[in-house]
């Protein structure tokens, strides 16, 4: 193989390699550690996120959760209701009727119900803005981090939670973990962190398929550029 071949091929390898990484980074470095009933410190691995951006019906599910159950805390700054009804194809009269319960303006961002400064002073820590939470802690850590949460009368809440240990939030998501199968509950949760991926980076689902082309007419040009290589230097002795 010639010198050119092969870091042509190394080239591509690595890029290759480097996307497939990117993927598996996103699953973190697990979900914490918690105490189990004997006292001995076990370690929580993470639960995969269904994350899919070409399911419309579950980004869609997944703003109407986090629209009624989490914006009343947390802002998302970065997104625009305008933008949720373009990209998930909500007509924006729906998205004004049942989305827009912060604000009245469809140009404007996701803002919090209540002013997060006044909430630290309740829970003892402000909700975070969440536009960006699945690019801070992975989709994983966000999808197990709902999941987690168990009952714990000594908390002001009555609610722990297993992968973020006294967590100030409360488990908001009670009642609708109380009425659906644990199968249902998770499917629900899977949606809205489907949503929250998808407010991380909108374009994710685009980077990955130009990606892979712009991988393949790399190793579909390496056929032209051997043989050019081959002919530029037969006559080189
Ligand atoms: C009653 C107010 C309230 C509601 C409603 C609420 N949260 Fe929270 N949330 C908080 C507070 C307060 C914190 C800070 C927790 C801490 O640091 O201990 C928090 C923290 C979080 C975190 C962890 C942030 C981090 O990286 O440490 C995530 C993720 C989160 N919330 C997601 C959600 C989602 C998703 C919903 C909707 C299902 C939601 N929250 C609804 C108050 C709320």
């Amino acid at each position: 193989m010639s010198t050119l071949m092969k870091s042509l091929a190394g080239l591509g390898l690595g890029a290759a390699l480097t996307l497939t990484a990117g993927t598996a980074m996103a699953s973190g470095s697990g979900c914490g550690t918690f105490t189990n009933a004997d006292g001995v410190d076990e370690h929580l691995a993470c639960s995969t996120a269904p994350i899919d951006f070409t399911n419309k019906g579950s980004l869609q599910n997944g703003a109407k959760i986090f629209m009624n159950y989490c914006a009343g805390c947390h802002s998302a700054k970065y997104v625009r209701h305008s933008r949720i009804a373009k990209d998930l194809e909500i007509p924006p009269e729906l998205v004004e009727k049942y989305l827009m319960v912060t604000t009245d303006q469809i140009g404007d961002h996701i803002t919090a119900e209540i002013d997060p400064e006044i909430q630290a002073s309740w829970f003892g820590a402000a909700p975070p803005d969440l536009s960006l939470e699945t690019r801070l802690r992975g989709d994983d850590w966000v999808y197990t981090y709902l999941l987690s949460f168990y009952e714990d009368p000594s908390r002001p809440w009555g609610a722990n939670n297993l992968v973020l240990a006294n967590a100030a939030m409360p488990h908001v998501l009670h009642n609708m973990q109380e009425e659906l199968s644990q199968e249902e509950f998770e499917s629900e949760v899977g949606d809205l962190v489907n949503f929250m991926a998808w407010m991380g980076e909108p374009a994710r689902h685009d980077r990955q398929v130009i990606g892979f082309f712009v991988i393949l007419f790399l190793l579909v040009l390496l056929i032209p550029v051997y043989l050019l290589n081959k002919e530029f230097w037969k006559d080189v002795k």
